[in-house]
């Protein structure tokens, strides 16, 4: 377990991620029901970007640190909710912040410190569970949630050979146990042949109703560096495909580095 997020938070690639999962909770949030959302990599749950670890990659520079100000309209509230936050909110954070008093937040984390900081983040706080275990196993023994209704988030490190396999089988566990709920599963961009290969097994899977929308700082032909990250989601709310449009124009514009082969993609995978 050598992968902390501390290093990479606030990066592009986690704008890309919080700004579909802060639209997504937007849609469970329009309706009265109460929702759940379980975050399977939940991560420390909030980062201070004026740490040493973040300080040494700089990667929220190129991320966050370029939408904080004047934000375009697309990414507003979401960077509202950043700046309001004290600290870089992770994803469990950014979606307690939204949560009304019925809705439900289970996180799992594996690594050691970060699950006890998780612990103690959210210490006495009824509406969150945090659980120190393996995520993929937690789809299986913790879906359908209750209240049954809502999201999953599934993002993994990717430091593991086969993390797109133990992905996309993931997804394919959520989506049977939880039906109609809306799965999320962020992924890395260095090089496409592995992000063809997951789009295949998904395609392949017999899930209906995927959309993948994905951000390229520059052609990934590279694969020692993240030249683009991805989110795919299955059942999106209505009117998901319009809004990841204006998060990725928004994203492109603003955090696009002009080298060739950057720039936004949005595929629908697999109709509804
Ligand atoms: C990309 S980070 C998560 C970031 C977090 N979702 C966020 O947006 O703030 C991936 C996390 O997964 C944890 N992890 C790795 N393997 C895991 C597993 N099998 N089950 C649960 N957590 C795991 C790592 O320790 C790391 O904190």
């Amino acid at each position: 377990m050598n992968y902390r997020h501390a290093y990479h938070a606030g990066g592009f690639s986690d704008c890309l991620k919080q700004a579909v999962l802060f639209w997504l909770l937007g849609a469970l949030l329009k309706k009265p029901r109460p929702f759940s959302m379980l975050d399977t990599h939940a991560g420390a749950g909030g980062y201070d970007l004026a740490a040493p670890e973040a300080v040494r990659t700089g990667e929220w520079q190129g991320g966050i640190g370029r939408l904080m100000d004047d934000p375009p309209v697309p990414l507003a509230a979401y960077v509202a909710l950043v700046r309001a936050a004290g600290c870089f909110p992770g994803s469990c954070l950014l979606a307690r912040s939204v949560m009304r008093p019925a809705d439900r937040l289970v996180c799992c984390e594996l690594h050691p410190e970060d699950s006890a900081a998780l612990k103690r983040r959210f210490a006495g706080d009824r509406q969150v569970a945090v659980h120190h275990r393996d995520g993929y196993a937690a789809l299986k023994a913790l879906l359908p949630p209750d209240p049954r209704r809502g999201l999953v988030l599934i993002d993994p490190p990717y430091e593991e050979p086969g993390e797109f396999s133990r992905v996309a089988a993931g997804l394919e566990t959520a989506y049977a146990r939880f039906r109609g709920g809306v799965l999320a599963a962020w992924y890395p961009i260095k090089h496409r042949a592995p992000v063809r290969d997951f789009h295949i097994a998904l395609c392949e899977s017999g899930m209906r109703d995927i959309v993948a929308a994905e951000f390229f700082l520059r052609e990934p032909t590279d694969p020692t560096r993240l030249n683009g990250a991805g989110m795919v989601v299955i059942h999106p709310p209505f009117e998901f495909e319009p809004a990841a449009r204006a998060i990725l124009d928004s994203l492109s514009e603003r955090l696009g580095t002009g080298e060739p082969g950057g720039g936004a993609a949005l595929v629908r995978l697999v109709d509804e």
